[in-house]
C-alpha cells in the first residue's frame, strides 16, 4: 500500500518572521493569493495524500479554519454571483481529510512529528514541512514517494544542493550516490562549511517508515530539552535505512520574510495574468 497520509508540523514559534506572525500564524501569510500552506496541501493532495494531520499549537486554529466549510460566506458569495468562489471552497474543504493535533508545548520537531501518530495507521507517512515550498511538476512529494515505494522499510529525504558556506543553515548529508538517488550515511545539522559531509542540504520533505516513531519514542530529549527528527534519522541512516534525491521541482523557503517574497513573486509569475506579469516585470525594472 502507498502513502495516503502526511503530517504537517506547524507548531512552531516562527521568530524569523516576526513581527509579521506575531498575531498571524505565519503559514496563513499569503504566497501569492493564498496562505502559503495551502501550496503544501496542494502539493500533498497531488501526491496522491487523502487526509493530513496538522500539528498546530495556541494561536493557530485559523489553520484548520482555512480549509474548512464556511456556510455563511458561501452563501453570500452564491447571492453575489460568486458562485465560483464559493465552489473554491467547498472544493478546498474535500479535497483532503484535515485532522488537528495541537503539540503543547513547542518540543522540537522530532515530538511534533511524535504527536502526529495518532493520526496514522499506515506502514509509512510523509512530512511536510510548510516553511518550505516546492512549485512544479511532477509535485516534490510524489517522487519521494515513488522512490518509497520501490524501498518502503526505509526512509526518504529531499534534498537540496547548496552553496559550501550555505551549510551552516542546514542539516546537511553525506553519502553515495547511485543514479538519482543518495545512500544516506551521516546527516549533521549546522556544519561549518569545512565540516559538511557533502553540498546536499536536508529539506523539508520526508517519508518515514513507521520505525522512526519508535526510534523518535525512545530516544529523549537533546539540545534545548528538544526531540531531534534528525537523531532519529541518524539512527536509520546508520543502519542503512535513509535514502535521498533532489526533486525536480524548484524549491522556495518560505520560512522568513525575503523567502516569502521571493516565493510570492515567483507564483505571480506563474500563476498570474498576462497583464499581472507585465506589471510585475515593469516594477522589477524600475
Ligand atoms: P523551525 O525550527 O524552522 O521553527 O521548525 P519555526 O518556529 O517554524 O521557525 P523559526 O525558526 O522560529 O522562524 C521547523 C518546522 O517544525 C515545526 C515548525 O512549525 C516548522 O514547520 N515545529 C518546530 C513544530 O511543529 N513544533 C516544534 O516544537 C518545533
Amino acid at each position: 500500500m502507498t502513502v495516503t497520509t502526511a503530517i504537517i508540523p506547524a507548531a512552531g514559534w516562527g521568530t524569523r518572521m516576526l513581527p509579521a506572525s506575531f498575531s498571524v500564524p505565519k503559514e496563513l501569510l499569503p504566497v501569492f493569493d493564498r496562505p502559503s500552506i495551502e501550496w503544501v496541501v496542494a502539493e500533498a493532495v497531488a501526491a496522491g495524500i487523502e487526509r493530513i494531520v496538522l500539528i498546530s499549537g495556541r494561536g493557530k486554529s485559523g489553520l484548520m479554519d482555512h480549509f474548512d466549510r464556511h456556510p455563511h460566506l458561501e452563501s453570500i458569495l452564491t447571492k453575489s454571483a460568486k458562485d465560483e468562489a464559493a465552489a473554491e471552497i467547498v472544493k478546498r474543504s474535500k479535497s483532503c481529510q484535515f485532522i488537528e493535533v495541537r503539540q503543547g508545548d513547542a518540543r522540537g520537531l522530532g515530538h511534533a512529528v511524535l504527536c502526529g501518530e495518532l493520526g496514522f495507521n499506515q506502514d509509512r507517512v510523509a512530512v511536510l514541512l510548510p516553511d518550505d515550498l516546492y512549485f512544479g511538476s511532477p509535485s516534490a512529494l510524489s517522487e519521494l514517494i515513488t522512490l518509497s515505494d520501490s524501498a518502503p522499510e526505509k526512509g526518504v529525504i529531499g534534498l537540496l544542493e547548496v552553496a559550501p558556506e550555505q551549510s551552516r543553515k542546514y542539516g546537511m548529508v553525506g553519502g553515495v550516490w547511485r543514479d538519482r538517488q543518495m545512500q544516506i550515511d551521516t546527516l549533521v545539522e549546522k556544519p561549518e562549511p569545512e565540516n559538511a559531509p557533502s553540498n546536499f542540504a536536508i529539506t523539508g520533505r520526508y517519508v518515514l517508515p513507521r520505525q522512526l516513531f519508535d526510534l523518535l519514542r525512545n530516544q529523549g530529549s537533546g539540545a534545548l530539552g528538544e526531540i531531534q527528527l534528525t537523531d532519529a534519522l541518524q539512527t536509520l541512516a546508520a543502519n542503512k535505512g535513509m535514502l535521498g534525491m533532489v526533486p525536480s521541482a524548484k524549491r522556495y523557503d518560505a520560512g522568513d520574510a525575503e523567502g516569502l517574497l521571493i516565493a510570492s513573486l515567483r507564483c505571480a509569475l506563474d500563476h498570474g495574468s498576462d497583464s499581472l506579469r507585465a506589471r510585475v516585470q515593469a516594477e522589477l525594472q524600475q
